[in-house]
Order: C-alpha cells, then structure tokens, then sequence
C-alpha cells in the first residue's frame, strides 16, 4: 500500500464512510484533514452501524487516527463522540487518536452566527449544517481562533478568549444577538480542557509519527464541488475540500502523499442550496431519494436527487488528480428502466462540458444526457464484475469513458460485505 487520500468527488455523502472502512485494515493510520463535524460518515461493520461527524473512521477498525491541523474542532461534540463510540464497544485512547494542537476550535457563538447569518439571508441561504463552520474558518482567517494548544496556558487562554470575543461582540450587537460572556465560556472551556489536551499532540510531532507509518489514509470530508474555492461557490462549505488540502490540513508533506482515490455515487445527490444541473424534482428523484436512503447524516434532512452528472465529476477528477475510482450505490439504480448520464451542458446554445463559474450561466444550464438501458435485477449479492448484469457493466463502462478514470471497486450495498473489488491491486 501507499499513502492515499481518499475523497468524494461530488456534493458529499458519496459513500466514503464504508469505503475509508474498507480500505481501513490496509492502512497503519487514517488522518482527517479538513472539515468539522458537518461531516456525516455512516459506517456499517459486523452488524453494528456507526454515525461518525468529527472523528477519523480508522477508529472503527482500531487504526492510529489523527483529526489533523485543518480541521475545526467543537470540543464538546468530540468529547460526546468519543464517548457514545467507546459506549459502543470502540477503543478509543490517547494511543490511537491524536488531534493536531493548532486545530482550531468551534465554540456556540460560532454556531449562534451561522444560524443567523443563514436566516436573514432568506430564499438566498446557504443551507448549512448549522454547526458553525463558516464562522469558525472566518476567524482562522481572521486570526482570532483560539486553537488546542491555546488552552494549555489559562493566560494564554484568556488573552485569546478576550481576543475574540472583542469582535464577536461587537458584530453580534449590530445583528441584535445578547453579549457572549467572557466568564461562561471561559468556565465551558476549562471543564473540558484537561481531556481534549489529553488527546492533541504538538501538529509536528503527528507530522514526525506519520512519517514513521508505512500507509496512511486521508479521508476527505464533503466532497470535491464543496471546496470554498473551486466548487459552486457560494454554496459551498468553508473548507478546501480537494486532494492538496490534505498537505496542508493533515500534518503531512506534499512529497509523502502518492495518490488520491476518489468517490462516486452513482447518481448524485446535494444537501441545502446550489446549482444542481441534473436535479430531479419528479418521481424519479424521489425514488432515488427513497430506494437510497438519501436522508443527511448530520442534519436530518432530505438530500436532493439526481442524474449522474460526468461534466461536473470530470472536473473534480482532474482538479484532485484521480488515479482511482469507487463507484457507490450503484445498487440503488437496480430496478431503474433506464438511466442517464449529463456528458455536458448547452448554456445559451453554446455547449460547455464543464460547468462555468458565473453563476448567471449556473442558473440557465440544460444538461445534455446519454441514456443507457436498466438491468432490472438485483445486484446485492454479486462479488465479481463479470457476474454483473451486462447492462450494468455497460453503465459502468460508459461513465469510465465520459469520465476518463478506471472503477477499481464497486460498492452494491452498505454493508462491507457489498463490494466488487475490480482491480485487487488498489488495496494492496
Ligand atoms: P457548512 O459546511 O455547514 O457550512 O454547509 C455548507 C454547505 O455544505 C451546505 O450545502 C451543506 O449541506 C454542505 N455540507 C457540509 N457538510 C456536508 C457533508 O458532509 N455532506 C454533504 N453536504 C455537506
């Protein structure tokens, strides 16, 4: 094995919780490098199923895991994960989890200003998870985030906690929010310190013990059209969600990282607002929504359906240098008369095969659809790709050429148990 970062190369939820499960007993460390608890990994092993937000899901299979530096932490939601899957079993020490000390933190003022900021922008919100994000990422930017290592010194902890509710303050009395006090959180923060400090490492110190490991798996959160850069920008999530954001945000050198992964559901899906070209608002979305589940992690709520989208996930491929592909849930198109794939878009009669970055032209795309026949049989139980229904091999052919990538495993089910492993040589 290698090291590789694994990545959804859609809106997110593309399936990489049992993937990075899967791929987990191959690896000596599985790192988190971006994102917060707006994650949503559901992972489904010997039976038991585990919703992880913040935490690395190495830890399902007791690998060394690290919430690395580009990660925002909310401390008390860490705290209860961690707790919840101890309850269910799942070891969880200093020794296997590590969290980067210049992590930045998430605290409820955080949370109190994505709720409000979403709410007054009406029709035109984001859809956020709600948990703080945006605002937390703002002030590591902003240069007033009290991070990890902050809370090993109580003067230190003040200056900084002073620090940053001076702005805060100053910004929720023009939006109308009560003062945060300085000597609540202070006293929120000191509760819990002693144990998050019992888990962080100075972020070099990760850097050193990784190097040390053989294969070391960086699992992505969200997906690649999230990144606040280069996704649908503005309805995106705060983080860099590309491949390269593991250098930056998972204690590792860009020289030690071989290569990158990438998730596709089989059709796709978008939680909140935002440009959705091959979006299904009829019955064909909502079966997609019901046969697969497609209900967020995190929030509750009902994802958006779609037609797979090979325009926008050809980007995401060579924008994150994909050298290898999952293909998820595709039994979920199993009892599908036919199906189609967007190769491109016609905007204003010009033909694109890329989606442009103004939003104006975002609004007015017509996708332009290849359509292939169903298999309209069960594929749940199928473990090698000859097995397959020829109509799905075909499906499966087609996006690998629209797309330019090779599938190298096939996922028909939750379950770990539910997986073509096409070429062998991408988990050794
Ligand atoms: P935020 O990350 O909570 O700020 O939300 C910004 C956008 O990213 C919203 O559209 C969310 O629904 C979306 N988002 C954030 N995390 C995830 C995820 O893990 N899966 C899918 N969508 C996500």
């Amino acid at each position: 094995m290698s090291n590789i970062v694994i990545m959804g190369l859609q809106w997110g939820d593309e399936g990489k919780g049992k993937l990075v499960d899967f791929l987990s007993n191959s690896f000596d460390a599985v790192v988190r490098f971006q994102g917060g608890h707006n994650a949503g990994h559901t992972i489904k092993s010997k039976g038991k199923t585990y919703k992880l937000s913040i935490l690395p899901s190495g830890l399902i299979q007791n690998k060394y895991s690290v919430i690395g530096s580009g990660v925002v932490v909310d401390p008390f939601t860490l705290l209860k994960e961690i707790k919840t899957l101890q309850k269910a079993g799942i070891n969880i020490t200093p020794n296997n989890l590590n969290i980067a000390d210049n992590c930045s933190l998430i605290f409820s003022f955080h949370k109190d200003l994505d709720a409000l900021l979403e709410n007054n922008k009406g029709e035109k919100k984001i859809g956020t998870t709600g948990r703080g994000i945006g605002p937390a990422y703002e002030d590591i930017v902003g240069r007033r985030s009290i991070r990890i290592c902050d809370l090993m010194n109580e003067d230190v902890l003040s200056e900084r906690l002073k620090n940053i509710l001076y702005f805060h303050n100053i910004l929720r009395a023009g939006l109308g929010l009560d003062k945060v006090s300085f000597n609540l959180i202070l006293k929120e923060i000191l509760d819990i310190k002693d144990e998050i400090i019992s888990y962080s490492k100075d972020s070099f110190d990760i850097t050193r013990k990784l190097s040390s490991k053989k294969n070391v798996m960086f699992e992505g959160a969200q997906g690649a059209l999230l990144d606040v850069t280069n996704g649908t920008y503005p309805f995106v999530t705060s983080s860099h969600t590309l491949s390269s954001s593991a250098f930056v945000g998972g204690c590792t050198p860009m020289s030690s990282i071989d290569k990158t992964i990438g998730i596709l559901k089989a059709y796709t899906t978008r939680v909140g607002s935002g440009p959705f070209p091959t979006e299904l608002n009829d019955e064909v979305g909502n079966f997609l929504k019901l046969e697969g589940a497609e209900i967020g992690t995190v929030t509750g709520r009902d994802r958006r359906c779609g037609w797979f989208d090979a325009a926008l996930v050809k980007k995401a491929i060579t924008l994150s240098s994909i050298k290898s592909v999952v293909l998820t849930k595709l039994d979920v198109l199993d009892k599908m008369d036919k199906i189609k794939i967007c190769t491109s878009y016609d905007i204003d009669g010009k033909i694109y095969d890329y989606l442009p970055n103004r939003i104006d032209l975002q609004n007015i795309v017509k996708p332009i659809y290849e359509e292939v026949a169903g298999w309209k049989s069960s594929i749940r139980n199928i473990k090698k790709i000859e097995d397959l229904p020829e109509n799905a091999i075909k499906y499966i052919r087609k996006i690998e050429e629209i797309c330019g990538i090779n599938i190298d495993i096939i996922s028909t089910g939750p379950d770990r148990s539910e997986t073509i492993v096409v070429n062998p040589e991408v988990i050794k």
